[in-house]
C-alpha cells in the first residue's frame, strides 16, 4: 500500500511518499480500515520533527485523523462490518493514518455521521474529542456562561466556537480582521483580531470589567499567566499546549482561578456527542484546504507557515 514514511526528524521533506507491506488482521478485536481521508494536525509536525521522539521508533507513519471503510473484521469483532463507514483517532504512539489502509482495535472506531463527506469527517477525530473534553468534562461549560476561545480560525478554534454556541454560551473569540464574518457565521459573538489588538483589554471592556467564566488556550505562550486578567473570579482556563516556559500564576491566584490541562490521547468516548451534533446540524466541519495524498509536504507547509497568505482556517484535509 501506499504511505507516507518518516525515516528521521525533519521538516516537511522527510515525509516520504513510499511502498509499504498492507497490514492483516492479527487478533480477533481487530479491524482493517481502509483510509479515504485523514488531515494535518499540529500533532502531526511535532511527531514529524522529533518532539515526541521518547514514544517512538523510527521509521513512523503518523496521522492522527482517519474517516474511511471497514475491510475486514477479526472473528470476535461482531459490531462492525466489511463496508462500515467509520471514523476516529488513531491511538497515540500507534501506528498513524498517512497510509492506504489502517489496522486498529474494534474499540477505536466510531459510526461516522451519516451527513457529512469523508472529507469532512476527517476534520473532526482528534479535535472533536479535545473540544468536549474542554468545553464540558472539564470547563464545564453551561447555557449562560461566557467563553473566550483563542485561536478561534485554528482546527480546535472553529469547532470549540460551534460547540460552545450550541451548549448557550455567548462565545468571544480571536481570529484575524479578514476572517471576522466567517467566525460569526460559525457562532462567535464577538471576534477581536489578536494582530492589531489586545484580548485582555477587549474582554475588560466588553464585559464591565468582570471577565469571561471560561477561558479555552489553543494558543500558549504567556497565555497561562496572562489570560486570568480577563477571567471571572472563579473562573475555568482549559488549556491544550504544552508550555516549556515558566510561568508566574499571580492573576490566577488573584482570580480564584481553576486550571485545567489537556492532552488527548484518544477520543472514542467523547466523539459520540460531536457526532450527534453534526447529525442534528448544530456543528459543520470546517475545511481550510483539501490536498492529494501525495501533496503531503504542500500540506505540513501550509500549517506550519506562520506567514501565509491565506489565513488558516478550520482543518486542512489529505484525500486518498
Ligand atoms: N493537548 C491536546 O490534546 C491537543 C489536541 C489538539 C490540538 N492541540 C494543540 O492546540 C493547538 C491548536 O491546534 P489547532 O489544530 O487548532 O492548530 P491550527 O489549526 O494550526 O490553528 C492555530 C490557530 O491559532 C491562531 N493563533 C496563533 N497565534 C495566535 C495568537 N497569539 N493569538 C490568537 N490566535 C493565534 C492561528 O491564527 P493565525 O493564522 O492568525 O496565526 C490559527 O488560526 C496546537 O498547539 C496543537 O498542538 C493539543
Amino acid at each position: 500500500m501506499k504511505a507516507i514514511v518518516i525515516e528521521n526528524y525533519g521538516g516537511p521533506e522527510v515525509l516520504q511518499l513510499t511502498q509499504v507491506a498492507t497490514p492483516t488482521i492479527t487478533s480477533p478485536s481487530q479491524v482493517l480500515v481502509k483510509v479515504r481521508a485523514t488531515s494535518i494536525n499540529p500533532l502531526d509536525y511535532q511527531v514529524r520533527r522529533g518532539d515526541y521522539s521518547s514514544v517512538f521508533d523510527l521509521p513512523i507513519i503518523t496521522g492522527h485523523d482517519i474517516s474511511g471503510d471497514v475491510i475486514a473484521v477479526g472473528e470476535a469483532v461482531e459490531k462492525w462490518q466489511p463496508g462500515d463507514k467509520v471514523y476516529y483517532s488513531p491511538r497515540f504512539g500507534s501506528s498513524g493514518s498517512y497510509a492506504e489502509y489502517h489496522l486498529t482495535d474494534e474499540s477505536s472506531l466510531s459510526r461516522m455521521p451519516d451527513n457529512v463527506s469523508y472529507e469532512e469527517a476527517a476534520a473532526i477525530p482528534l479535535i472533536g474529542g479535545t473540544v468536549w473534553e474542554m468545553l464540558v468534562v472539564r470547563a464545564q461549560l453551561k447555557k449562560g456562561d461566557s467563553v473566550l476561545i483563542l485561536g478561534g480560525a485554528g482546527g480546535v478554534g472553529t469547532l470549540a466556537i460551534q460547540v460552545a454556541k450550541s451548549l448557550g454560551a455567548f462565545v468571544y473569540t480571536t481570529g484575524q480582521s479578514v476572517l471576522h464574518e466567517k467566525l460569526q457565521n460559525l457562532g462567535a459573538d464577538v471576534v477581536i483580531d489578536h494582530h492589531k489588538q489586545n484580548y485582555i483589554e477587549m474582554i475588560q471592556a466588553h464585559t464591565k470589567g468582570n471577565g469571561v467564566d471560561v477561558i479555552i488556550d489553543t494558543v500558549g505562550g504567556s497565555t497561562l499567566s496572562d489570560s486570568p486578567l480577563a477571567l471571572a473570579n472563579y473562573g475555568r482556563i482549559v488549556t491544550l499546549v504544552d508550555i516549556t516556559q515558566s510561568q508566574n500564576l499571580i492573576h490566577a491566584w488573584e482570580k480564584n482561578a481553576t486550571y485545567h490541562f489537556v492532552f488527548t490521547r484518544q477520543s472514542r468516548d467523547e466523539l459520540h456527542h460531536i457526532t450527534q451534533l453534526i447529525e442534528a446540524g448544530d456543528v459543520k466541519p470546517v475545511i481550510d484546504s483539501i490536498y492529494a495524498f501525495e501533496d503531503i509536504k504542500s500540506a505540513h507547509q501550509r500549517i506550519e507557515d506562520v506567514k501565509r497568505n491565506r489565513p488558516l482556517f478550520g482543518k486542512i484535509i489529505l484525500s486518498l
